[in-house]
């Protein structure tokens, strides 16, 4: 499936993505890197592998988000995608983007849900005390970090960790998840079913 990547940051997780897609036999196929800021550093790592780029800066449309959805739509529809992986994406889409990509959008959220969503869930785990800590990959819906669940990956949270040691140890696992989680949706593993993701054996 041809797949875009959305990315505002540094793209350390598209990078994971672009990892895995290489090998001809994975499912997804990245066929575009999308940033909505200028200055994300992903946007060279992406060009250094050799995967087209392409900047809608949603800075230009303030606070009109369905003006900045239909820019980033063309660029998609220009590339054919049909499949969605929104990775270090910081901003929040409209009920109507989440409605046309419906089970064809992927995000990575850095915490267990339905624990933490939103923002700095590192420093609210630590102050929460859990002991259990991770990342999840889920279907985008319109409510933030609230679709189905795809897949997860726990770490312990240990007496000594900072917000910076405990971050670390869970972006090693979202670079593991992510590249499982987007090669099941795109093969057809995991299937919506009632609202749920359900895991299928893989065809043949
Ligand atoms: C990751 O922790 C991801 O879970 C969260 O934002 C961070 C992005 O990091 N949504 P990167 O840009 O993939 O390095």
């Amino acid at each position: 499936r041809r797949t875009a990547i959305l990315i505002s940051g540094r793209g350390s997780n598209m990078s994971a993505l672009l990892q895995a897609a290489a090998d001809p036999a994975y499912p997804a196929e990245i066929v575009l890197v999308l940033s909505n800021r200028a200055d994300a550093a992903g946007l060279a790592r992406a060009e250094a592998a050799g995967i087209s780029t392409a900047v809608v800066e949603s800075r230009r449309w303030g606070r009109d988000r369905a003006a900045f959805e239909v820019a980033m739509e063309e660029v998609l529809a220009a590339r054919g995608v049909e499949l969605i992986a929104l990775a270090g994406f910081m901003r929040v889409l409209t009920e109507g983007f989440t409605a046309r990509w419906a089970g064809r959008m992927l995000n990575i959220h850095p915490s267990l849900l339905p624990a933490f969503p939103g923002l700095d869930t590192h420093a609210r785990a630590l102050a929460a005390g859990v002991r259990l800590h991770g990342c999840t990959v889920h279907l985008v819906t319109p409510g933030v970090d609230e679709g189905p669940i795809i897949a997860q990956a726990a770490v312990p949270v240990l007496m000594d960790d900072s917000e910076a040691t405990l971050a670390a140890r869970v972006l090693e696992q979202e670079h593991r998840l992510y590249p499982a989680a987007l090669g099941w949706v795109a093969s057809g593993i995991a299937r919506l079913d009632d609202g749920r993701v359900v895991l299928h054996a893989p065809p043949g």
